[in-house]
């Protein structure tokens, strides 16, 4: 292929992975940006391997189908719930691919003079980082998908192990750097990375992978990078570089809201797997609601605000709760839905869900936008969350102390729903449960949803 050609055919590509990536930023534009990038990768990928006469024509298109019918089968199938598992296996893959890439480019080689340095050393780190990334995906999938203990592993000198074990990685990247790149060497690199990944993602509480698996995507893309050093394909450093920086800022974010710091989620071993901490406190009493009294709360409202959280994932309730809005906005009673960005167990998770069952996103509020209603809301009803909505975070000495929350406390009358007084992801107690304005609704979210919807069709 005429170099021309192929430096025009990567530009388009890089043009459209940074457009596809500016509108995943929305809901409304997401799909389109996915296409986009999609059809950059494809791009980019055949004229690559048109351009090295790496392989037929035939074995490009065996590949694209098989590809597109794992994809297909993939997306079709796993749940929604599931997908923070199967981004993790893909960033697994993603790493291992780089790693190997790198590894086999300076096998090929015939001796040290005849591997630049800076290759060298980009294949290094190449393997370094795609082999942490492997395992640790790996782990952090089995952790989600109940293969390993969802509990923090931990155990004494943990973190100077680690660290000693990351001396050796570097120990071993240089003598393979100077040394020759003797098959051995990078052997014992690749375990040392694989077994750094195992170790750094076990101390870490199932209910974080989230925040990992999008640390180990921002990995991937690093480790990418490097293999498009030890290339020489500027399109794939640029892609991977787009991959980590999106990855660092999506786990900056996560880690805002939770008012968390990143060595806390790595090092904190906070929380466990699902199901409760501790702190509940039944004793104390509660006004008890049913299905009956609140929709008649609902019907006559004039305005209501839904709180989706984690709950709701769990019931599945979210096409009852559609059900739901759509018979209130028929009354002509005003709903919106208050969106905190880590509402549930994954970026994102109430947008999917509420995307699923066709809710309007213009119906969505975030939380600066929804926390100056909240006194002006007659109902506010939480469906499913918990730590999002907990008050105490506003009591410095609390250990969720300062993350951002929905002001539901604010708001004329709350309607809870949710099985138990059970705590969230956090392990403590709710305050909000114990209020005067408060119903708990002591129900599956789904058919709390159901006959709630239900009873308000009656009035
Ligand atoms: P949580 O605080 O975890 O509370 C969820 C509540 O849902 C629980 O109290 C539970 O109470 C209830 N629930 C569970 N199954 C239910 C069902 N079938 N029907 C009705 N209720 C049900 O959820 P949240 O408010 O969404 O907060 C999310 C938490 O996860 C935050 O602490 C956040 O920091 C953390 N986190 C989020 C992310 C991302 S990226 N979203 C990542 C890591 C951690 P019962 O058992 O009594 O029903």
């Amino acid at each position: 292929m005429p170099p021309l050609i192929l430096d025009l055919i990567y530009i388009l590509s890089a043009v459209l992975f940074v457009l596809g990536l500016k509108r995943l930023g929305s809901p409304a534009t997401a799909r389109k940006g996915n296409g986009m990038a999609a059809a950059a990768m494809l791009l980019a990928v055949v004229a690559t391997l048109l351009d090295r006469s790496i392989v037929s024509w035939e074995v490009i298109a065996g590949g694209l189908v098989t590809g597109a019918i794992i994809g297909t089968v993939l997306a079709r199938t796993v749940k929604m719930t599931a997908m923070p598992q199967l981004v993790g296996v893909f960033n697994g893959f993603g790493g291992g691919a780089s790693a190997l890439v790198a590894a086999a480019e300076v096998l090929r080689e015939t001796g040290p003079l005849t591997v630049p340095l800076p290759a060298g050393i980009s294949a290094a780190i190449g393997i370094l980082i795609g082999g942490v990334t492997f395992s640790g995906s790996f782990i952090a999938f089995g952790k989600l998908q109940g293969f390993v203990t969802g509990r923090p592993v931990t155990y004494p000198l943990q973190r100077t192990g680690n660290f000693l074990l990351f001396v050796a990685l570097l120990s071993a990247a240089g003598v393979l750097v100077t040394g020759g790149y003797d098959p051995v060497v990078l052997a014992i690199l690749a375990g040392l990375a694989l077994l750094l990944g195992i170790l750094l993602v076990l101390p870490i509480g199932g209910a974080d992978m989230p925040v990992v698996i999008s640390l180990l995507n921002s990995y991937s893309g690093l480790a990418a990078s490097a293999a498009g050093f030890v290339l020489g394909n500027p399109l794939l450093v640029l892609a991977g570089a787009l991959v980590g920086a999106a990855g660092l800022i999506l786990t900056r974010l996560m880690c805002r809201a939770m008012n968390r710091s990143l060595a806390n989620v790595a090092f904190g071993a906070f929380g466990g797997g699902d199901g409760p901490a501790a702190g509940s406190d039944e004793e104390r009493p509660v006004r008890r609601t049913t299905p009956e009294e609140g929709a008649m709360l609902l019907a006559y409202a004039s305005s209501v605000v839904i709180v989706p959280g984690y709950g709701l994932a769990v019931a599945q309730a979210q096409h009852e709760v559609k059900k739901l809005t759509d018979l209130l906005m028929k009354r002509g009673v005003k709903v919106k839905f208050a969106i905190h960005p880590v509402a549930g167990r994954m970026p994102g998770h109430m947008n999917v869900l509420l995307a699923e069952s066709d809710v309007p996103y213009d119906l969505l509020a975030d939380l600066d936008e929804i926390n100056p209603e909240f006194p002006r809301t007659d109902v506010a009803l939480v469906v499913g969350a918990n730590d999002v909505i907990n008050p105490l975070a506003r009591d410095p000495s609390s250990p969720i102390a300062g993350m951002p929350i929905l002001d539901v406390d604010k708001a004329r009358n709350v309607i809870v729903i949710k099985r138990s007084l059970s705590p969230g992801f956090a392990g403590i107690d709710n305050p909000i449960f114990y209020e005067d304005r408060t119903l708990m609704l002591f129900a599956d979210a789904r058919e709390a949803m159901a006959e709630l919807a239900r009873e308000v069709k009656e009035i």
